[in-house]
């Protein structure tokens, strides 16, 4: 009897070695595997939510982050963010400090088409006016030359007021480095109108404390569509990226992100 329970004790004691042996295996195949996953650095510019904005912790997060992970995920890679004025985000990847543009960019602008190489596009937008709550103003067409208006830095709100000042429509291009500049300053009334993405001007305009304040007037100007930038000629981030996004449209996925962030 006392010889039945030694060799049971000693058959359990060497299963445990093995299964414990197994488990490091596991762990330390686990890690391997992780090391050999690819990690690309991902630029974008923060004043722009709901795409691009930072957490109650200050981390970086956002539609375009969800899209992106979700991305990755589907073809095994994975992305650390960085946050750049916006006039930064095509020169890093000209300069090979980043991989990939995650930051509500217009694919469709020739200009950076000869920089950058786009994904396919992931969302339809365009530009509204931003004035104060009791302002005249009803849309573009009723700015006059004496005004001052806004738009971020290298985008295609800056692009419209510099070509409205060009033209003599406004007296003032106001470019500012971030979106919330812009909204402070047509609150504080240093200026007379903003020109801002449409979902952006939207979400702002969500938050009461700008709600109270200001409204988007006119019609929504200059339609664009937001895609994923990659480095010139990385044409195999393009399409694991492309592959990426087509999944998550066919599995149902892209319509959780957007859910979140949107409704
Ligand atoms: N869609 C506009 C453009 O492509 C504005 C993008 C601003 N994005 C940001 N993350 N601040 O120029």
């Amino acid at each position: 009897m006392k010889k039945n329970n030694l060799l049971k004790i000693i058959f359990v004691s060497l299963m445990m070695v093995v299964l414990i042996g197994l488990a490091g295996c596991g762990d330390k195949d686990k890690a391997k595997a992780d090391k050999n996953v690819k990690t690309y650095t991902a630029v974008t510019e923060p004043t722009f939510p709901p795409f691009d904005t930072t957490d109650e912790d200050g981390e970086i997060a956002g539609f375009d982050m969800d899209l992106m992970n979700a991305i990755a995920e589907d073809q095994g890679f994975k992305v650390k963010y960085k946050s750049l004025e916006f006039d930064a985000l095509i020169p890093a990847l000209e300069s090979k400090q980043a991989d990939i543009i995650t930051a509500g960019m217009n694919a469709e602008d020739p200009a950076r088409q000869a920089k950058v190489d786009f994904s396919d596009t992931y969302y339809d937008s365009g530009l509204v006016v931003l004035v104060k709550k009791d302002s005249d103003i009803k849309g573009v067409d009723s700015f006059t030359p004496d005004m001052a208006v806004a738009g971020q830095i290298g985008t295609t709100s800056a692009d419209l007021v510099n070509e409205l000042k060009a033209d003599n429509k406004i007296a003032k291009a106001v470019v500012l480095n971030k979106n919330s500049e812009a909204i402070q300053q047509l609150e504080n009334g240093d200026i007379q109108a903003v020109i801002m993405d449409q979902p952006v001007a939207k979400n702002y305009l969500k938050h009461k404390k700008h709600g109270q304040k200001i409204k988007t007037v006119g019609e929504v100007l200059n339609a664009e569509s937001y895609g994923f930038a990659v480095q010139k000629g990385n044409k195999e981030l393009q399409k694991k990226i492309n592959d990426g996004l087509a999944n998550l449209k066919e599995n149902g996925k892209y319509d959780k992100i957007y859910k979140k962030w949107f409704e």
